[in-house]
């Protein structure tokens, strides 16, 4: 039997959240005077909570005290946490649940590889943590995507092969690392963002069951 180790990004993948993700860096740059739009957003996705601070000032170009940068990272952070206290499942993405229940009805792996540090509160609030085999998050790894590390982590612990594993992402950063892992990348987004990702996706919506199972047996 084909058994392949199936790692999904969270944020963005799974649930709408790199929108609050999005809301609450925004907020902080109009504090700070910056312009931070939807396009530099794309260079967040994926990236750490601290590294996404640095990218923004640096959009700024702001030298800032690491006694500010802490300061900023616990209001961002509390900002973020703020919408999610009404998360469950129906923030779920549309075509999530029946691909993650076909990979269970097929006995696949299933890892999630998010650089979020708020990972498993959402796996709880939204009620799927049980699909999840091992769970790589943001507070098991030291470096941020693009590096490879949170996917290598998630495959290993599943006991599978990197050229055995598929990663589902949306940001590029993730793309990336998942192609420098030797993994099969799969891009849930715009093509013209995500076009190093060899196939893309707009939504799970669009992804016929067909596909997993071409994936599995592959
Ligand atoms: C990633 C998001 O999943 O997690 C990023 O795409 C975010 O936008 C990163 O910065 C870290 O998340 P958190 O929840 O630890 O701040
Ligand atoms: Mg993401």
């Amino acid at each position: 039997m084909n058994k392949k180790a199936f790692i999904f990004d969270l944020d963005g993948v799974i649930v709408d959240t790199a929108k609050y993700h999005f809301l609450a860096w925004q907020k902080i740059a109009a504090e700070l005077g910056i312009e931070f739009t939807p396009e530099h957003n794309e260079h967040l996705k994926g990236v750490s909570r601290v590294r996404s601070l640095d990218l923004i000032l640096e959009l700024g170009k702001i030298e800032a005290s690491q006694a500010d940068k802490d300061r900023w990272l616990v209001q961002k952070n509390e900002d973020y946490l703020s919408y999610l206290v009404h998360m469950n499942y129906s923030e779920i993405l549309p075509g999530v649940m029946p691909v993650l229940q076909y990979l269970k009805e097929q006995n696949q792996a299933i890892a999630l590889g998010s650089a979020s540090k708020n990972a498993r509160p959402i796996l709880e609030k939204t009620g799927i943590m049980e699909y999840f085999d091992v769970i790589i998050d943001g507070n098991d790894v030291s470096n941020a995507k693009p590096d490879p590390e949170v996917f290598l982590q998630a495959a290993r612990k599943l006991g599978i092969a990197n050229d055995q594993s598929i990663v589902f992402e949306d940001s590029v950063a993730g793309v990336q690392a998942a192609n420098i892992a030797g993994m099969t990348s799969v891009g849930i987004g715009e093509h013209n963002i995500l076009h190093e990702a060899q196939y893309t996706f707009k939504d799970f919506t669009y992804m016929d069951l067909s596909f997993i199972e071409s994936l599995i047996k592959k």
